[in-house]
């Protein structure tokens, strides 16, 4: 049932160059430097790297959650490659724990800790660190291009330079520059993490940065990581009537042209291979469509494949409520309820990651 399903979506074929040559576990980094070129039509190219980056700490609880943890706030300030300079705060819970520690580093919509999506205690509990920032520090969303890191990069030329999802996601990767200077952080289990637009901006910087060990992406939907041919719910138009301004506006292009399409999102998913990819969905989340979802994660397995790892393990049917797939390296869980970032959520990422 699943490949009769993806049959029909017609896809474009992720492991056949532009040209038509077969891509092979040789040439997959040159197969990937295409497809970083393909959906950048989407999101638009990332900032440059910063020439140099420093750590300023602001402030400091050292008895956070009953004094199982430190919670520090931390000033990011970053020299632009293009001049200026460009600061925002993270957010770091770090169980006072022996030995190096697990990593999160979460794209989150508010600056609290706790925060509704974000469970500190209990990731603590979990022993895991972290590291969250608030999106909306780094640039607003809308399409004001006059605050923050979009001064800089977006200005006068507005998204026809590039969108607002590839600058939280450039942010991310500014906050993984940090936790890797951090000496309790554990270098080879650091995990992007993001719900909704948050989880598109996840995929996007954990696709682009292997430095991330594993990505989380919640409910990401429309333009991440479901499927765009014949998605239900949430399309291209309905997007970008609504945020134009999260991506490059070449990719105006396709709306109601999902077929015209160089990539799918499972290309996308695909820049993650061989590393832990992680896509949870909502039952009752039609907006975001699990079922494109669930595909996409299906659709990327094959490039997992090519590099010698499971992609999704799964039997040839859909997937049940709060079934989980855990076995290969893409993971997937389809949660009861709403559109939502929930404890059950963050459980069943941590116990992929848990697993060797
Ligand atoms: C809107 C948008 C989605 C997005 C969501 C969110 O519903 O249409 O694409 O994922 O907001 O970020 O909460």
């Amino acid at each position: 049932m699943i490949k009769e399903l993806l049959i029909e979506r017609s896809l474009p074929e992720l492991l056949s160059f532009c040209d038509g040559r077969k891509v092979t576990k040789e040439n997959w980094d040159e197969r990937r430097t295409e497809i970083i070129d393909l959906i950048s039509g989407e999101y638009g190219s990332l900032p440059e790297k910063p020439l140099s980056i420093s750590f300023r700490t602001a402030s400091e609880e050292k008895q956070f959650c009953a004094g199982k943890a430190r919670l520090t706030k931390t000033m990011l300030t970053s020299t632009l490659a293009g001049g200026g300079e460009f600061t925002f705060p993270v957010y770091s819970v770090i169980p006072k724990k022996q030995g190096k520690l697990k990593t999160f580093i979460l794209i989150n919509f508010r600056d609290s800790v706790p925060d509704r999506y974000l469970p500190s205690e209990e990731l603590c509990d979990l022993g895991y660190a972290v590291h969250s920032f608030c999106y909306t520090d780094v640039s607003s969303d809308d399409a004001d291009y006059n605050n923050g890191l979009a001064k800089f990069y977006c200005g006068e030329e507005g998204n026809s330079k590039r969108g607002k999802i590839a600058l939280w996601a450039w942010a991310a990767m500014r906050v993984l520059d940090f936790v890797l200077t951090l000496p309790e952080t554990d270098k080879e289990n650091i995990a992007v993490a993001g719900h909704s637009r948050l989880g598109k901006t996840a995929l996007l910087a954990g696709g682009l940065d292997t430095r991330f060990s594993a990505v989380y992406s919640n409910n990401s939907g429309c333009s991440g990581a479901a499927l765009s041919r014949e998605k239900n719910g949430e399309r291209i138009e309905d997007i970008l009537t609504g945020f134009p301004y999260w991506f490059k506006q070449s990719y105006d292009a396709f709306s109601e042209k999902e077929h015209t399409l160089p990539f799918d999102q499972h290309f996308l998913l695909a820049l993650t291979a061989p590393r832990k990819l992680y896509i949870a969905s909502a039952a009752l989340d039609g907006w975001a469509d699990p079922v494109s979802e669930f595909l996409a994660a299906a659709a990327a397995s094959p490039a997992y494949e090519l590099l010698g790892v499971k992609g999704l393990i799964t039997n040839a049917v859909l997937p049940k409520e709060n079934e989980l797939f855990h076995k290969g390296n893409i993971g997937y869980h389809l949660r009861s309820g709403t559109h939502y970032l929930s404890r059950y959520d963050w459980n069943a990422f941590a116990k992929f990651i848990e697993k060797a």
